[in-house]
């Protein structure tokens, strides 16, 4: 498993990230295919076997359902080994999505994710935008919030995990890291990303298998190490996950831009 440094944030994540949102949540969501949500037992197996392939990035949010519970359970013993990132803005409850983007709200839930993940501190903490996300920047006091969140020391970094490439410009400005959609058939971000690189932004790409519909999952993954520190790949499977820590292993894998 390759290793790299987030930006300037002072962390390292592998570069195969994971995310957890199948951990959870199986309602309203865009994979290809209905699933089940696993068991606790299953879900906590599956977590720790992430944990054994050298995954070192898990990527969770209040909105993905019992994803964050069931990552507290699992990681009660190592907790130190993951770069664990979660998000503010978007809560799922009696089983749709409700957003408030007040710093109030962003206070409360931080508080609430910390409880559910048994920890004292997360390691990134983003804008789980619905889509506005000049608004959310310009018009709330929710990056203040998140400032005071961090110099409080209950996170390491602040970002954005947005749908636009405005949004994420706008985020320069302030944000740690950016975690920005990214797959061969939605290039939108990548100008924003490259900036974000080159001025010591974290950089982290999700979708990058397009949420299950890319037609050459291999050749995506490989492509997205050019345009991000790591990749965020949503499973509920270890081997599909060994698989892909293969593929970016493999020697014709991508250049990466930057090594910073
Ligand atoms: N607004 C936000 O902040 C936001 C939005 C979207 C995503 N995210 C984050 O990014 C993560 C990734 O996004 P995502 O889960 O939507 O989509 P994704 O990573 O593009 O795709 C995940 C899907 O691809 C399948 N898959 C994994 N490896 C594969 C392979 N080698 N070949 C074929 N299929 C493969 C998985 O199925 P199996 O389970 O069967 O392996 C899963 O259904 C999320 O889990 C979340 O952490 C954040």
């Amino acid at each position: 498993m390759e290793y790299r440094s987030l930006g300037r944030t002072g962390l390292t994540t592998s570069a195969l990230g994971w995310g957890t949102v199948k951990l959870g949540r199986n309602i309203d969501v865009k994979y290809p295919a209905s699933f089940d949500l696993p068991s606790d037992q299953e879900a906590c197996d599956i977590v720790l076997a992430m944990l054994d392939l050298g995954i070192t990035l898990i990527d969770t949010a209040p909105a993905y359902g019992l994803s964050e519970s069931r990552l507290g359970i699992a990681l009660a013993n190592r907790r130190q080994e993951v770069v664990l990132s979660s998000k503010v803005g978007e809560q799922f409850q009696d089983g749709r999505s409700h957003f408030d983007f007040t710093g109030a709200a962003a206070r409360r839930s931080v508080e609430a994710s910390l409880r559910r993940l048994g920890t004292d501190h997360l390691d990134i903490l983003l804008i789980h935008s619905d889509g506005r996300d000049e608004w959310i920047q310009r018009e709330t006091d929710l990056i203040e919030t998140l400032k005071s969140i961090k110099a409080e020391g209950k996170t390491r970094a602040i970002g954005l995990s947005g749908k636009t490439p405005e949004g994420a410009g706008l985020a320069l400005a302030w944000a740690d890291v950016l975690m920005c959609p990214w797959h061969p058939l939605d290039r939108s971000h990548e100008s924003v990303m490259a900036s974000a690189r080159s001025t010591g932004l974290g950089v982290l790409a999700k979708k990058v298998l397009a949420s299950g519909h890319a037609a050459d999952p291999q050749s995506a993954l490989k492509e997205s190490m050019s345009h991000a520190d790591a990749a965020v790949i949503g499973s509920l499977s270890p081997t599909r996950m060994h698989a892909n820590c293969g593929v970016l292993e493999s020697p014709e894998s991508e250049p990466r831009l930057g090594d910073h």
